[in-house]
């Protein structure tokens, strides 16, 4: 039997493996590290770090729904300088590579922290996320507009080298359109999805379930739309896809690569169970092993 090379390439940036842990459901990375071998994961994707510290919202912020969670966290962080004082350091130690997920409420914003980061070394790739659901200024709207997601990706393509990876929002008519600005605006990759916006209602109470009203909608329930989107925007775009979206076993994660992603992320299933990503990488080992495929891109569907 053949042993395959999991390794990809995701545009300039190399990965021992096509499994990373996604933003926001991995924490700073260390604090997983008695509960997920961070040397086996292909990188994790470190919670989203604005210019100043963030508080998020008040609770309650998450509810579980019988097929998904519900989350209005608001992007709480430690901001840019604690992450690099206190979190970065601690990340570095592991084999994982390092993808940092960055936010802001104008483009300025998005390039001050990829320019910061580029300066920090042990920093692997940004990962711009114009797409979170769950703040008022910045975040979705520039998920939504073609024009204003390919401004904050020119923004920080200007600025660094580090490999640049555009988080694209599912609350979109056409998701390809938006694929496709930031491709001509310079990312060196697209991952998807974030969160469906989603509500929940507290029928004891008679009122909706979180503070905010509406929330971002992942786990299991969110799998077959981001399926759908990779599909999509891998036949719509040259740069390679990264696949987020429910995936809880190493089934799901090779239905993604058989769709077009050329790697996954595991979100909410880490949250329920932490090994997740481990299994996943595993589950793909055998299964290309038993097929006598030799690499990930070689399950990809025409
Ligand atoms: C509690 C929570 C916090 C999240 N925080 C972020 C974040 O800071 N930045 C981001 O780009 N995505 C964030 N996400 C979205 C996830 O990274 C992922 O795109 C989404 O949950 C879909 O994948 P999943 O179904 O595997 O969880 C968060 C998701 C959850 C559940």
């Amino acid at each position: 039997m053949k042993t395959p090379n999991l390794a990809v390439e995701i545009g300039p940036l190399r990965l021992e493996n096509p499994v990373l842990l996604a933003s926001g459901t991995c924490g700073y990375g260390a604090e997983l590290a008695d509960l997920v071998d961070l040397d086996a994961v292909g990188g994790i994707v470190a919670k989203g770090i604005s210019l100043e510290p963030m508080p998020g919202n008040p609770p309650p912020r998450t509810v579980e729904t019988p097929c998904g969670l519900l989350n209005a966290i608001g992007l709480e962080n430690v901001g840019l300088q604690a992450f690099l004082d206190e979190k970065l350091p601690r990340l570095r130690r592991f084999r994982a590579r390092v993808i940092v997920n960055i936010l802001g409420s104008r483009p300025e914003d998005y390039a001050a922290l990829a320019e910061r980061l580029d300066g920090a070394g042990g920093v692997d790739a940004v990962e711009v996320n114009i797409s979170c659901p769950n703040v008022k200024a910045g975040g979705a709207a520039f998920g939504t507009d073609p024009a204003a997601a390919a401004a904050v990706t020119r923004a920080v393509r200007r600025v660094t080298r580090l490999p640049v990876i555009v988080k694209l929002s599912p609350n979109v008519t056409d998701v390809t359109e938006i694929a496709r600005a930031v491709e001509a605006a310079g990312a060196d990759a697209v991952s998807l999805i974030n969160t469906l916006l989603g509500m929940a209602v507290d029928l004891e109470a008679r009122r909706p379930a979180l503070s905010t009203v509406f929330g971002g909608l992942s786990g299991p329930a969110v799998k077959p739309v981001a399926l759908r989107m990779v599909w999509q925007v891998s036949r719509a775009v040259g740069i390679p896809v990264i696949g987020i979206g429910g995936i809880a076993s190493a089934r799901d994660a090779l239905e993604f690569l058989v769709a077009g992603a050329a790697a996954v992320q595991v979100g909410t299933a880490t949250l329920v169970r932490p090994g997740t990503a481990v299994e996943v990488i595993r589950g793909i080992r055998d299964y290309l092993a038993a097929r006598g495929l030799s690499a990930p891109a070689d399950l990809r569907c025409p």
